[in-house]
């Protein structure tokens, strides 16, 4: 018996090229920090809701494996998130994520990524924004996909548009304290969706079940 026969998110894998989408174990954690470590934004920017990426350097790392525990801890149909780590060439490059609540009835879930400085604009996260679109829409049965920006992450919207988002109003938060920063909401369906390379899943069917999906809706 394996960990993913008891926990599915574990057994998934997902490749496109020579890009692959493989669940943060706790084995691919370390790694992730080193690359958070080594810098995903310029210091005085900050592209996340949550303003983790700017934590005091020995707290980082302990913060990351938590965030990334308490997804797996409270993963259930009702709501769950996906983490999954990033390869390029085999070589780790970031993360991406897809959140969503009562996904059976909704269809509809939320993306987050982020890629090392050192592997930024160089078509990756247009790749990878791809691949985890062509999961949702075509391994999950997604009918739409959102995704949002602060409206000076330039590179987050480009992938966006280019890979067929429509604008789906703003909203307006607070990002580091006292600071009031907007957020451009996007939102993508089947027939907008701007594809890349083809992609293949090893462990859907288990997933599927395990978010409360059955082969009826396939
Ligand atoms: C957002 C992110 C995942 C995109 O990945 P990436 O590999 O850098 O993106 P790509 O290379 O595929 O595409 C980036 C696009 O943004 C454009 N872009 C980048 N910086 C830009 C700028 N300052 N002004 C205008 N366009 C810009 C690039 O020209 C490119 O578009 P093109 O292919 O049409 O030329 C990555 O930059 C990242 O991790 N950023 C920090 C974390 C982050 O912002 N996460 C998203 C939070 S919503």
């Amino acid at each position: 018996m394996t960990l993913a026969d008891q926990f599915p998110p574990f057994g998934l894998r997902i490749h496109c090229g020579d890009l692959e989408l493989v669940p943060i174990t706790d084995d691919v954690i370390p790694g992730l920090v080193e690359l958070a470590l080594d810098g995903i934004h310029a210091p005085d920017a900050m592209p996340f809701y949550v303003p983790w990426s700017t934590a005091p350097r020995e707290e980082l790392g302990r913060n990351m494996a938590q965030f990334y525990w308490q997804g797996r801890a409270t993963f259930s149909p009702a709501a769950w998130s996906l983490h999954l780590a990033v390869r390029h060439t085999g070589e780790l490059v970031g993360c991406q994520d897809v959140s969503t609540r009562d996904f059976a009835v909704t269809r509809t879930a939320e993306t987050g990524s982020w890629l090392a400085s050192k592997h930024q604009s160089r078509g990756i996260g247009t790749r990878m924004r791809q691949t985890i679109l062509a999961f949702a829409f075509d391994e999950l049965g997604a009918t739409e996909m959102t995704s949002g920006a602060f409206t000076d992450n330039p590179a987050s919207l480009a992938v966006s548009r280019k890979v067929g988002y429509r604008p789906n109003g703003v909203e307006r938060r607070q990002r580091r304290p006292g600071e009031l920063a907007q957020v451009q909401r996007l939102i993508v369906g089947p027939d907008d969706f701007r594809r890349g390379e083809p992609i293949t899943v090893t462990g859907i069917e288990a997933f599927r079940l395990f978010i409360g999906l059955d082969q009826s809706d396939r």
